[in-house]
């Protein structure tokens, strides 16, 4: 065969490869057991109260409101919050059964396409800021009862504004090229070789749940790396590895102790704070207790990071002194000396494996700005930390910042006053106050 036309072969085969797997990812078919007749509009009966109650919880599960809902609104489910993305704004869309602003008008073959596989109403592809990524995963069933929830809801007529994104983030066709990259189209694949309680716990994690869209880190187009579950930067915030390794991630953890921190909002260590405060309080304190220990026992199994423990920076080094200093005349008083707090109120700084990563927004943002512990049925009080930004210069911020993931058998990387103005600048807090 001449060469020339060994290579026209190869690249017609190239094509046709290209076009099926195109085609597999744009496909889906798996959304037709769903019927196509009846409007969102059309309020569930009587009767369909058990499939409501059911889809209620995977709502709850899934977290529609962290995005649907805007925060302090009285609006539930009916959009308008921007979700802020590397690439800008992305509006979240009305999802009530509001048949001129909302989805009143779409079947559940809609939306059951929307959800399982980003495809809009006409079709169009939706950004991936809806987490379908993660809801593909979702069973039929859960899908049927989650619709029949939706159709419960109480329609709100709010017309929410067009995402306006730049070149050539602007171009809906362009997701065809993201999703072929980083969308696997397919359904939840329990392993027989597992418990049907690990089985579980990797179905509400990977799916409902979405845990990885904030845990997984990110690619510079916003697709998942496969460091699965090893901690990302979420801007202002870190979210932590959550494999079982035991310096940087829940490895010494018991399963009940990672069951108190997501039903609680705080656990023996760590309290949940920002991002993770509202995952808590929206959605994990929800979940039934055997769900809560199915998530636990997957997640003590996925495959840990390989973050190793370094060796702690020497307490007589200049950084390490400015920080005990600061830290005795600031933070002892609730973390005490020690480190190890007051148990479900202040954070436990010592052995907190959040605390350990390279990435160190979460302390930073924490120390700058305060914060406030997840407020859970559990624990309806939680605690609150002041902000320093005012009291502290970004150089002791920095040292106290060193000076706590390296004290008490912590051990991990220096903090930079650099990392620290930038911070303060990007929450846009005011300098230091002068102290004369
Ligand atoms: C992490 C944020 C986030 C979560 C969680 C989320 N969504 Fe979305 N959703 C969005 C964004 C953003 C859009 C708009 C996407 C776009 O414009 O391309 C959207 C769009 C949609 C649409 C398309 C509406 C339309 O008019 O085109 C539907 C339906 C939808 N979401 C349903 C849900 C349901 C049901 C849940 C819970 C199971 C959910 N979403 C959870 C962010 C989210
Ligand atoms: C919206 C983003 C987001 C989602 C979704 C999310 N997390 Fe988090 N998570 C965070 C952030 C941010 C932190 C750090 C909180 C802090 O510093 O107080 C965190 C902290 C944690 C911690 C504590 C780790 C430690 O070392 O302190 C655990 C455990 C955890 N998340 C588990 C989960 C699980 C399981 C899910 C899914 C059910 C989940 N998270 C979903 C953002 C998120
Ligand atoms: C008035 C009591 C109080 C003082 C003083 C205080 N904190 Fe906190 N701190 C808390 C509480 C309560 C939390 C848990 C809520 C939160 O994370 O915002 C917390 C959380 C933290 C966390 C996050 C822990 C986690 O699991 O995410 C860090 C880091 C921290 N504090 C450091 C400091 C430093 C450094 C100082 C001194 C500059 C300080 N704190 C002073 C009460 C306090």
């Amino acid at each position: 065969m001449k060469k020339s036309k060994l290579i026209a072969g190869v690249a017609v085969i190239a094509a046709a490869v290209a076009a099926g797997m195109l085609w597999m990812n744009g496909d889906t078919s798996a959304d037709n057991v769903a019927s196509n007749d009846v409007l969102t509009s059309q309020p569930p009966t009587a009767a369909d109260a058990a499939a409501v109650a059911r889809g209620h919880y995977v709502a709850i599960a899934s977290d529609c409101t962290a995005c649907h809902t805007m925060p302090e609104s009285k609006l539930p489910l009916a959009g308008g919050y921007s979700i802020s993305t590397p690439f800008g704004g992305i509006y979240a869309s009305n999802i009530t059964p509001d048949s001129e602003t909302g989805i009143g008008s779409w079947t559940e073959r809609d939306f059951f396409r929307a959800v399982r596989h980003g495809k809009g109403k006409e079709g169009e592809h939706l950004y991936p800021a809806m987490p379908y990524n993660a809801y593909v995963k979702l069973t039929d069933q859960d899908m049927h009862d989650l619709w029949m929830y939706m159709r419960s809801v109480r329609p709100i007529s709010n017309k929410v504004p067009e995402t306006q994104l730049g070149f050539p983030y602007n171009i809906r066709l362009a997701m065809m090229g993201w999703n072929l990259l980083f969308f696997k189209n397919s359904g939840f694949q329990a392993d027989a070789n597992k418990s049907a309680e690990w089985n579980r716990g990797a179905y509400l994690v990977e799916g409902p749940e979405h845990c990885a869209a904030c845990h997984t880190a990110k690619n510079i187009i916003g697709g998942d790396s496969s460091d699965y579950l090893q901690g990302s930067n979420l801007g202002e915030w870190h979210a932590p590895d959550i494999t079982p390794n035991p310096h940087t991630g829940i490895g010494s953890w018991s399963e009940q102790q990672v069951v108190d921190y997501l039903k609680l909002g705080s656990n023996h260590v760590a309290v949940a704070s920002g991002p993770m405060a509202e995952a808590v309080t929206n959605s994990t304190q929800h979940l039934t207790d055997s769900d809560l220990k199915a998530i636990a026992v997957y997640l003590k199994q996925v495959p840990p990071s390989k973050n190793t423990k370094p060796q702690p920076i020497a307490a007589d080094t200049a950084p390490m002194k400015m920080g005990e200093n600061v830290y005795s005349a600031n933070c002892s008083a609730c973390h005490n000396s020690d480190g190890k707090g007051i148990p479900n109120l202040a954070a436990s700084l010592a052995g907190n494996p959040g605390l350990m990563a390279d990435d160190t927004s979460s302390i930073i943002t924490t120390v700058l700005q305060g914060g406030r512990g997840a407020v859970t049925a559990g624990n309806p009080t939680s605690g609150a930390m002041p902000s320093f930004a005012w009291k502290l210069s970004d150089e002791q911020v920095a040292a106290v910042a060193t000076y706590l993931r390296n004290s008490w058998g912590n051990a991990a990387g220096a903090v930079s006053a650099d990392e620290v103005a930038k911070a303060r600048a990007q929450l846009k807090l005011p300098a230091q106050m002068a102290t004369h």
